[in-house]
């Protein structure tokens, strides 16, 4: 039986080879005067950057540009929207990898009501948001967060007293997102390593959620079945546009995965580390993802009662190891084995490379959420996937 379920509202989708090549029509649609927000790695001074930007002005729009560095905090986002509200935009563009997808959701749902962001972010702010935004458009460039397709904003705060913390609300999904894997081709393995990891672990953790339902189960399987075909060989070859085509495919179904069933463990510690040091988010990910699942399995096979876990566990087993007619132990093994191999084969680094210490461990599982985790996880097992990525 299909069991109820609300499902949120997704971007309109143009996803393809060249898509890119449609934005200038699809911003005109808005308007005469666009913000573009871009990441560090100056998307805009590369060959295609030039032509967006070519194309933009035949189409008559005027461009104010926004660069963001690293993950926003509430800082850059105010500064960009006091900056750039005389005259308002009538639509913002966000280009680049998530934290310039996620600076760009911001400042385009910050730019009406002005003032602190901090005061509408969760777990911190008290205010809530009206929901009222200028018309946003997310361009991925790197195939992971699923950003085009969510509706929170991640902001970063970094520190003693640091946080990471979502801006949300159900009118923050993008309007469109423009999905061309072949703005992802010049990405370098390290990025496509992470930010695919985050990907699958979106994925994952979507499918595994206590929160899952049948649409979200038949997007995250679909994603899985393209991570698996593709990540590895968009890591090798970063100019096998099947490959990279697979993963942005991917990403966007994480994002909306992720939006409608939640996430478990592992983003919960990719929010208590980031806190305190800059790692990206993908490489906590995916360097906690192999052994966060190991130890799950082993927790709900202390609970019998965790059999729709576990099956599930089993049903991600057979996707990746495209076997047929084994147990389900042997698919779940498999599926943690499989876990194991990717992490060593991407070259994941450990967390200690960005200087995170033993010493931190208690400290970053006390602030761990498990989020929808399939099964409750005690300190000490926390403390053991962190230490084991040390
Ligand atoms: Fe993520």
């Amino acid at each position: 039986m299909v069991g109820p379920f609300i499902f949120s509202r997704l971007p309109v989708i143009h996803f393809g080879p060249a898509k890119i090549d449609n934005l200038a029509t699809i911003a005109a649609g808005y308007g005469r005067s666009a913000l573009l927000v871009t990441g560090s790695a100056s998307f805009i001074a590369s060959p295609m950057g030039e032509k967006v930007l070519k194309s933009l002005a035949e189409k008559g729009i005027r461009v104010r540009k926004v660069q963001v560095t690293g993950e926003p905090s509430p800082a850059i986002v105010d500064k960009a929207v006091s900056e750039n509200r005389a005259p308002m935009p009538d639509v913002v563009i966000a280009i680049g990898g998530g934290s310039a997808l996620d600076a760009g959701k911001a400042i385009s749902a910050m730019l009406l009501p002005g003032g602190n962001l901090k005061d509408y972010l969760e777990g911190v702010g008290t205010r809530e948001h009206p929901g009222q935004k200028v018309p946003f458009i997310a361009v991925p460039t790197t195939a992971g967060t699923g950003s085009e397709a969510t509706k929170n904003a991640v902001i970063s705060e970094v520190g003693s007293n640091g946080f990471k913390k979502s801006l949300r609300h159900e009118n923050f999904v993008p309007d469109v997102a423009v999905v061309d894997p072949l703005l992802t081709v010049t990405c370098s393995p390290e990025i496509t390593a992470a930010s695919g990891m985050d990907c699958f672990t979106q994925l994952t953790e979507a499918y595994l959620s206590t929160k899952a339902n049948p649409m979200t189960d038949a997007l995250a399987l679909k994603g899985i079945e393209a991570v698996a075909r593709s990540l590895p060989e968009a890591f090798r070859d970063g100019k096998n546009t099947g490959a990279r085509a697979g993963m942005s495919f991917a990403a966007l179904l994480s994002g909306i995965c992720l939006a409608n069933a939640g996430l478990g463990a592992v983003h919960g510690f990719s929010s208590a580390v980031g806190a305190i040091y800059e790692v990206p988010h993908g490489i906590v990910c995916g360097t906690l993802m192999a052994k966060a699942n190991e130890v799950n399995v082993r927790a709900l096979r202390r609970d019998r009662s965790a059999d729709r876990a576990l099956a599930r566990y089993s049903e991600m087993g057979k996707i990746v190891l495209g076997e047929e007619g084994r147990t389900e132990d042997y698919y779940i093994d498999g599926f943690i084995d499989y876990l194991f191999r990717l992490t060593d084969e991407l070259r994941l680094p450990p967390l200690g490379r960005f200087g995170v210490m033993k010493a931190d461990i208690p400290g970053i599982c006390m602030n761990t959420d498990l989020k929808n985790n399939p099964v409750k996880l005690t300190q000490e097992e926390l403390a053991e996937i962190v230490e084991s990525r040390i």
